[in-house]
């Protein structure tokens, strides 16, 4: 895109003028017509799984709100998730007025019907696919993206100004007549200016119910609107300055057409309404709802990426032993994952991504798992944890087992991206340190500083941890990480030093904390703690009062702390990089 035509698009943004409005004003813009459509479809799918499931509904009070729906559907705990998901498609809906600023066919300008409906099938296809492949992720991205043409049908097209009082139904299906359609050579507005732009479209138009819509340009004096065509209008569209002058869009209340806009816009939620009741019809409740980010019940997935490289066939029976121990110690908790991934990667290949709900099943998956082929030392394993975040549901937790720098590092700022949306929690458990195997790799092939900070920045991102460790000492860090998946869990402090540098963080701890503990990583790294009474210890001191237990495992230690409520500090010092974090659970 030329820069002119980026500061075009700005202004585009800016005014609002093609599409509803993206700045929230008093007009509906693209931003409320997908929040309350999405609030709309998410109470309806929760009241038939009520029914379902024969248990009781109550319908939240008008206005609905991200909370009162998630409450109603008995799933407070899925507010966060659900508003993620709605802020997410909505951007996705939006970024078509950046991407295709100028494509008329996604906002069914210029008497674009076919086209724009193909954009619209086309994508309800490709989301239906993605729900059935739980890819939730896939498919709220192409979400956003549909509901733009979608709600910009009922703003540019004269569909409200033939008196239709529903949606059009045929938009979202590819074999049905959308209407009745003119061609180039038929005339469909007259010239207006100003103030008297309600009557502009032609008496005969309207008769017949032909469907048209508004010619949009943006460069001046140069116009492909043919002869006796309706325009988009509003200061940026150059069309509508020339004959027929005058506009017929409803985006905003001060459009041409704006005495539409609130029809226009209710009929624009009506009809995203009905496309997501369309997709829960193919989905049913229980996915339509996880792709709208609600899930009742734990939605939490337990997630293995496992390197299966030749490197790995002395690890690899490490792996297997811990990947079943973590599945043993949560099946029957409160905390027992709804399901279970698996992502194995190698190299040239990684994937396939395997899902169950089944533990057995996936144990028996795990236990088929071999280490061979690989070549060279660096793997995928950034494609095959972006296969793995992108296929979990929000919230999950990974684990990453490799003893191999990452070759496809190009990936790093698409997974940091992935990991924040999804907040997904990684853990990378490194069986590359200590004693070097002369079978394995060469000194030289260990993980040099700047492979292991990748991993470590993508743990610490995600708030977790990249732990390096030998085959003995894996299933001890992997007992300590595991041990602290509570869902009371909080976080107090999580900082991290590249490079190294001696520096002082402090934490509180209030009343309702319980089970204080601190994990470090980073080699050679001393440290000393210092209560809210002023009491101190040092790392090196085994006796004092505050540390109730250590434990050393690789390069990673953790600590637990005996109680006190007020500001803790720790003083860290140590020259190599670090990462601190402070965990304790809540009542
Ligand atoms: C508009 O987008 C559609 C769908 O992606 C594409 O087929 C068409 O070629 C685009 N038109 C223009 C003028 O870029
Ligand atoms: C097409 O035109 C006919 C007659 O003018 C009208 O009855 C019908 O409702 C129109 N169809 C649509 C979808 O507007
Ligand atoms: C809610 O959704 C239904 C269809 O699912 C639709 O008919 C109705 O108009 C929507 N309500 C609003 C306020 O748009
Ligand atoms: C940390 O605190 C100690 C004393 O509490 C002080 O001596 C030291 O200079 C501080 N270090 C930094 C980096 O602020």
């Amino acid at each position: 895109m030329s820069s002119g035509l980026a500061v075009l698009c700005l202004l585009l943004l800016h005014t609002g003028a093609h599409g509803f409005g993206i700045l929230p004003e008093k007009s509906e813009s693209h931003l409320e017509i997908t929040e309350r459509a999405i609030l709309n479809a998410t109470v309806q799918a929760c009241r038939a799984l009520a029914q379902t499931e024969g248990t009781d509904f109550t319908s939240p009070t008008q206005p609905f709100t991200v909370e009162n729906v998630a409450v109603a559907c008995n799933a407070p705990q899925s507010s966060k998730a659900f508003r993620q998901a709605i802020q997410f498609i909505t951007l996705m809906n939006v970024r078509v007025d950046i991407r295709h600023a100028l494509n008329a066919s996604f906002h069914f300008d210029e008497e674009n019907f076919i086209q724009g409906r193909k954009i619209i099938a086309e994508g309800v296809q490709v989301i239906k696919a993605s729900n059935k492949q739980e890819n939730y992720e896939a498919a709220r991205k192409k979400l956003g993206e549909v509901m733009h043409p979608l709600q910009d049908f009922y703003s540019h097209s004269n569909w409200v100004e033939l008196g239709k009082k529903y949606p059009n139904p045929n938009l979202i299906r590819s074999d049905t007549s959308i209407g009745n359609l003119t061609d180039e050579s038929r005339a469909t507005c007259r010239s207006c200016n100003g103030d008297d732009c309600t009557n502009n479209i032609l008496e005969d138009i309207i008769e017949e119910q032909i469907l048209t819509s508004g010619y949009f340009g943006i460069v001046p004096f140069v116009s492909t609107k043919p002869k006796g065509k309706c325009s988009h209008g509003g200061g940026v569209d150059q069309t509508s300055k020339l004959d027929p002058k005058g506009g017929i869009n409803k985006d905003t209340f001060s459009s041409d057409h704006g005495h539409l806009h609130t029809e226009a816009a209710n009929m624009a939620v009506a009809a995203t309404s009905e496309l997501l009741e369309d997709l829960r019809g193919a989905a049913g409740d229980k996915q339509f709802l996880q792709m709208v980010g609600i899930s009742r019940g734990s939605s939490k997935a337990l997630c293995f990426v496992i390197d299966t490289t030749s490197s790995m066939r002395e690890d690899i029976e490490a792996v297997k032993s811990v990947t079943s121990s973590i599945i043993n110690s949560e099946v029957g908790t409160e905390n027992e994952p709804s399901v279970y991934i698996l992502v194995p990667f190698n190299d040239p290949e990684f994937g396939p991504l395997i899902k169950t709900s089944d533990p057995t099943v996936f144990k028996n998956v795990i236990n088929t798992l071999t280490a061979s082929g690989g070549g060279d030392n660096p793997e995928l394993s950034l494609s095959g944890l972006q296969l793995a975040l992108s296929g979990a549901p929000l919230n999950s937790e990974i684990f990453l087992f490799t003893d191999a720098p990452a070759k496809d590092r190009n990936l790093r700022s698409t997974v940091i991206a992935l990991i924040e949306r999804m907040q997904s929690v990684v853990n990378f458990f490194i069986t590359n340190s200590g004693a070097v195997n002369r079978r394995r790799r060469r000194r030289s092939d260990r993980l040099s500083a700047s492979d292991a900070q990748l991993y470590r920045d993508l743990a610490q991102t995600s708030g977790g941890q990249a732990i390096e460790v030998t085959k003995s000492e894996l299933p001890a860090a992997v007992s300590i990480i595991t041990e602290s998946t509570s869902p009371s869990l909080v976080t107090l402090l999580q900082a991290a030093r590249n490079p190294g540098k001696a520096d002082n963080f402090t934490f509180i701890v209030d009343e309702t904390v319980t089970n204080l503990r601190v994990y470090i990583t980073g080699s050679s790294i001393t440290f000393t703690v210092i209560s809210p009474t002023g009491e101190s210890q040092q790392s090196t001191d085994s006796s004092g009062s505050l540390i109730s237990t250590s434990q050393s495992v690789g390069n990673f230690k953790t600590l637990q702390l005996n109680k006190q409520v007020g500001m803790w500090e720790i003083n860290m010092v140590s020259t190599n990089p670090y990462t601190l974090k402070v965990i304790g659970e809540t009542l």
